[in-house]
Order: C-alpha cells, then sequence, then structure tokens
C-alpha cells in the first residue's frame, strides 16, 4: 500500500471510490458503515488536486483504496454548505482560540474501501492528510454527519478529535469537530 498525495492520473479512481460510497448511490443497508454527502465535478476534483494538493490517496496495485480531502475554506465557498460553515465557524472555538478560515482548512470527505476498513488504513491516511496541511495551518476542522455513527466512531477512538459543537444545515444535525495539526500517529 502506497500513501501519497494524488496526481491528475488517479482522477478516475478517485471518483470511483466517492461514487461507491455516496449517499446517492448507496442502499440503507450500507449506510450504517458511513456515507459522503459532498459532489464533486471532474473540474473541481482537478484542481483540489493540482492547485490546492488537497488530496491524500492510499493506492494497492494501482487500485485507490482510501482517499482523504483537504483544502482552504476560501476553495469551499462556493458550495451552500460550506459557505454557511464559512459564516457560523467564528462561533466555534478550540483550544481557546476562535476558528478563523486564517487558522484553520476543512477536513473530508475521507473514504476507505469496504475491503480495507478497520484495517488501521483510516488512521494512516487521516495522519498523512494532516502532516500535508501542517506547515499550512495550526488546526484542522471537520463535520461529521450526527447519523454517520462510523465515522464518528473512527474519528473520535481510532484518532482523538475533539467536539468543538453542533450545527444544522438542511434539516441535518452535525457535529463540528477539530484537532491541532501538530498531532501525530
Ligand atoms: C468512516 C470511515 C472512513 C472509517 O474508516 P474505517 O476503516 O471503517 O474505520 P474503523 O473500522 O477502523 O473504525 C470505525 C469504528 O466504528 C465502529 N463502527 C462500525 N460501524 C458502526 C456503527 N454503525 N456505529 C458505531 N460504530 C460503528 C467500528 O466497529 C470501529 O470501531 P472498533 O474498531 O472499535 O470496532 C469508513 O468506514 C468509510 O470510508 N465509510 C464510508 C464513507 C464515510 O462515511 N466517510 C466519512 C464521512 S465523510
Amino acid at each position: 500500500m502506497i500513501i501519497s498525495q494524488a496526481n491528475l492520473e488517479d482522477l478516475d479512481g478517485i471518483l470511483s471510490l466517492l461514487k461507491a460510497n455516496h449517499i446517492s448511490y448507496i442502499s440503507a443497508e450500507h449506510k450504517p458503515d458511513g456515507f459522503v454527502t459532498t459532489n464533486f465535478t471532474d473540474a473541481q476534483l482537478k484542481a483540489l488536486i493540482v492547485q490546492e494538493r488537497g488530496v491524500t490517496i492510499a493506492k494497492d496495485n494501482d487500485q485507490v483504496l482510501a482517499f482523504a480531502m483537504a483544502t482552504s475554506w476560501e476553495f469551499w465557498s462556493d458550495w451552500p454548505f460550506f459557505a454557511y460553515m464559512i459564516k457560523r465557524l467564528p462561533e466555534f472555538m478550540f483550544e481557546d482560540k476562535i476558528l478563523t478560515t486564517q487558522n484553520s482548512y476543512q477536513y473530508g470527505p475521507i473514504c476507505i474501501d469496504k475491503s480495507v476498513r478497520g484495517t488501521g488504513l483510516f488512521e494512516q491516511v487521516f495522519y498523512a492528510s494532516l502532516a500535508s496541511m501542517r506547515e499550512r495551518y495550526p488546526v484542522m476542522v471537520t463535520f461529521i454527519n450526527q447519523i454517520n455513527h462510523r465515522s464518528y466512531a473512527a474519528h473520535t477512538k481510532k484518532v482523538p478529535m475533539l467536539k468543538a459543537g453542533t450545527f444544522q444545515f438542511n434539516q441535518n444535525d452535525y457535529y463540528l469537530m477539530a484537532c491541532s495539526t501538530a498531532m501525530t500517529q
């Protein structure tokens, strides 16, 4: 397994893993194992990979088995959900500091292929993504849908993210989570 920052050649592999885990495509039976709600066009994903260097992947035999996105708040500002989060961000604190678009970035979505869940790959990809942003920001922020119990368990038990608060968007309830980018595995 090789963990690295994604290149354009990984685009199709990332999109197919995203599709396999997207709420629009997964069955009710698989929903308890987690789901992704963010949608990307090819152009947006290309910009994420090339301009932001914001996609960490794990590959085995040329197959993308995991990805984690990480990027500036500005990058996301065209998505209504993120525009809302940016507006609400200063209401939340981490380690006695008010969260801002300058001192934090947004991590997620993360996806681990079904075949390699529970193997420790989640932790490896999480920390590799965190390390990729360490020089740029002191704090990482993410949101977790409160019905995504597997994601919440992974981000609190497998890695020690802290709950900074909760918020609602489009009748969904979310946890706002944060951690220091100085954290290592
Ligand atoms: C969320 C995800 C990244 C976590 O990675 P993972 O490899 O599955 O994580 P792990 O299995 O190591 O840890 C998850 C923990 O949640 C537990 N868990 C599994 N299903 C659960 C459920 N329905 N409710 C509560 N906990 C659950 C697991 O048992 C495990 O804890 P344990 O090892 O102590 O038993 C992965 O499942 C995934 O990609 N899901 C689909 C996409 C997604 O939801 N992404 C996150 C939101 S963007």
